[in-house]
């Protein structure tokens, strides 16, 4: 599953030691596996071989230039959401005709800036949206190829802010206007409205919704058919569940066996989205506990990292995992006490961790939070004036540093 393992009762990415990691370049860091990154990458591209899907990869998940820049050299197209992932995908070196665009708010700006550079699909989540691209495309001189994003109103099992094809979530046209938009496409002339795209949420574990998904949109499909409208492209999303802690997600192949039949029948090419089924497992979050605190009710490891630098526990409760880098440290004969795992933040939502067994801890000891590789670093921030976490990728026994930990300077370079 993934390239983080103890060697000798001590964790390893690939053939690096992570202690050696966090003494050379200091925590909190974030560490990814090149391996895991492409394993799963080539995992989900050849569960779905049959029908020689595009694969985007979803840079919100993880965008950094080095990670993009691996995973484009590995044939990866990319999903973006703003004309800042355009800047970092293009930077990256994708084909602009591997780039789709999704986002319920493109500005003007970003839409020209995004027609010029001749990208694949934009998906479109709005019927104002798409009147503005046409203009937008009429003034460049430009014919955009688009995809309508259906909001089929589908709630699949994940966490409420991670549902986004539901009829109450801002996402997608619903059913009736998105045919309505086929039968009229006439009026967009600047358009080629060609594709459908559908995303229903993050972190779903069963095929069961994305299933009722396509199957719903099969539907429009053929009914849009018979009235003479082929389909040429088909953007299942993204949304694909991993394990953090107890789940039993779908494999890619359980994923494709589920949702192929249906896909192929439609004869279109397949697009597929998915960030956190390539990058969460590929990636740990390193700190170092700071101060042991025993409270009365509670005992706290007072740790270096905080919800600034990876929010998804504050945020969405998630869990994550937390290993001692050094299990043979802990594993003296005291008995294991339960503690929350905190960070410096002033919040008392600042948790990476709650109630978590460990034997010995000790101030100085280091940390890794588990699959942090996705919607970790790219959602960090600089609250409470904290300069984000250096990035690491790990490569068999080469380590490279693919972001520099920020300076105090970097923290107000932008402010007058
Ligand atoms: C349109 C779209 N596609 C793909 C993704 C990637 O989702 P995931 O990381 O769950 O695969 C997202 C995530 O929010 C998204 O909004």
């Amino acid at each position: 599953m993934h390239e983080f393992k103890y060697k000798r009762n001590e964790l390893y990415c690939e053939s690096v030691s992570i202690k050696r990691l966090a003494e050379k370049y200091g925590t909190p860091l974030y560490a990814y596996s090149r391996k895991t990154f492409l394993d799963h990458y080539r995992k989900i591209r050849s569960a779905f071989k049959a029908v020689n899907p595009l694969v985007c990869y979803s840079v919100k998940a993880n965008s950094n230039l080095s990670i993009l820049r691996m995973l484009v050299k590995d044939g990866a197209g990319l999903d973006i959401v703003s004309g800042g992932e355009l800047y970092r995908a293009l930077r990256a070196g994708v084909s602009p005709r591997k780039i789709v665009y999704a986002s319920v708010g493109k500005t003007e700006q970003e839409i020209g800036e995004t027609i010029r550079k001749n990208i694949l699909l934009f998906n479109v989540e709005s019927v104002p949206e798409l009147v503005l691209i046409n203009q937008v495309a009429e003034r460049l001189g430009k014919r955009q190829q688009v995809a309508i994003r259906v909001n089929p109103d589908i709630k699949p099992k994940t966490h409420k802010y991670a549902t986004t094809g539901h009829g109450e979530n801002k996402f997608g046209i619903d059913i009736d206007t998105v045919k309505n938009i086929f039968l009229n496409r006439w009026q967009y002339e600047h358009l080629d409205i060609s594709g459908i795209h559908v995303h229903i949420g993050s972190q779903i574990v069963d095929a069961r919704p994305f299933v009722r998904a396509i199957e719903k949109i099969t539907k429009l499909v053929k009914r849009l058919e018979r009235g003479g409208i082929k389909i040429r492209w088909f953007n299942i999303g993204g949304g694909l569940g991993i394990i953090y802690s107890g789940e039993k997600p779908q494999t890619a192949q359980e994923y494709a066996k589920a949702v192929l039949p249906l896909l192929k029948r439609l004869g279109a090419r397949i697009i597929l989205e998915p960030g956190r089924f390539i990058s969460g497992n590929s990636g740990i979050f390193l700190t170092k506990v700071l101060y042991v605190k025993e409270a009365p009710r509670k005992n706290f490891a007072v740790v270096d990292g905080a919800m600034n630098d990876l929010v998804r526990p504050s945020l969405y409760e998630a869990y994550h995992e937390i290993l001692p880098v050094m299990s043979r440290s802990y594993a003296s004969s005291r008995r294991a006490r339960t503690y929350d795992v905190v960070g410096p933040v002033c919040e008392s939502g600042d948790f990476l961790g709650k109630d978590r067994r460990f034997i010995g801890l000790e101030q100085g000891n280091f940390l890794a939070v588990m699959g942090a590789g996705a919607y970790g670093f790219s959602m960090a921030s600089n609250y409470n004036s904290r300069p984000r976490p250096a990035e690491v990728l790990v490569d068999g026994s080469r380590v490279k540093l693919i972001r520099r930990r920020e300076k105090y300077s970097d923290l107000v370079r932008n402010e007058m």
